[in-house]
C-alpha cells in the first residue's frame, strides 16, 4: 500500500483514517476489521492527475456526473474502491462503498460509511480547529458527529464561494442539516 501511494504524507493520512476508523467503529461495536480496511485503502487513487483519474474512471465505464467533470479530484474516491478490488483482492461491498462516499457523502450512509466519511475528516493528521473536540464527539455519537462535519464543511464552502456537490447536500439534509442560503444559489 504504502508503494502503491507513492508518497508518505498520503501514507501517513491513510493509516490515520485507518486507526481512526478503527478507534470509531471499536466506540461504536462495528467490525473494526473491515474499518480499518475500508480507511486503509481509501485514498489510493488521491495523487493522481485530474486526467489520469478522468481516463481511468472512463476506462472503467464508471458514471461521472456533472460535478465529477469540474471538479475531477472527487473521483479519486469511487475510483479508489476499483483499486482497492483489483490490486488488494477487497471484494466486501460495504467496504468498497464505504471507499466510495469518503470524499462527498451521499443520502445513503451505512454506519461503516459514516466510520469512513468521519475518519478521513478527523484523523489526528489533520491540523485545524476543532478537530479533536469533533473526533470526541463523533466517538461518543457517530449522528452528532456527522452534523459537526457537515456543518463545518458546509461553512467552509459558504466562506470560500465554493459549490458543494449534489451529494454533500443531499447527505446533510439526511442529518437535518438546514443548507446556508448561499450555498442554495452558488
Ligand atoms: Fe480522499
Ligand atoms: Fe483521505
Amino acid at each position: 500500500m504504502r508503494e502503491e501511494i507513492g508518497q508518505e504524507a498520503r501514507y501517513r493520512h491513510s493509516i490515520g483514517v485507518a486507526r481512526t476508523a478503527e478507534r470509531l467503529a471499536m466506540a461504536h461495536g462495528l467490525d473494526t476489521r473491515r474499518a480499518r480496511l475500508a480507511g486503509l485503502f481509501h485514498d489510493l487513487a488521491r495523487l493522481w492527475s485530474r486526467d489520469r483519474l478522468v481516463a481511468e474512471a472512463r476506462r472503467r465505464h464508471l458514471t461521472l456526473d456533472a460535478f465529477a467533470l469540474v471538479y475531477p479530484v472527487v473521483i479519486h474516491a469511487p475510483l479508489g474502491a476499483e483499486l482497492a478490488r483489483e490490486r488488494f483482492d477487497i471484494r466486501d461491498e460495504g467496504v468498497l462503498d464505504a471507499i466510495r462516499k469518503h470524499t462527498l457523502g451521499d443520502a445513503h450512509m451505512t454506519p461503516l460509511d459514516v466510520v469512513i466519511y468521519l475518519a478521513d475528516a478527523l484523523e489526528p493528521w489533520r491540523a485545524y480547529d476543532g478537530r479533536a473536540a469533533m473526533l470526541e464527539t463523533a466517538l461518543r455519537d457517530l449522528g452528532a458527529g456527522m452534523r459537526a462535519v457537515l456543518e463545518s464543511t458546509l461553512a467552509h464552502h459558504a466562506a470560500r464561494g465554493l459549490t458543494p456537490s449534489p451529494k454533500t447536500l443531499a447527505c446533510a439534509r439526511a442529518y437535518g442539516i438546514a443548507i446556508p442560503e448561499e450555498l442554495l444559489h452558488a
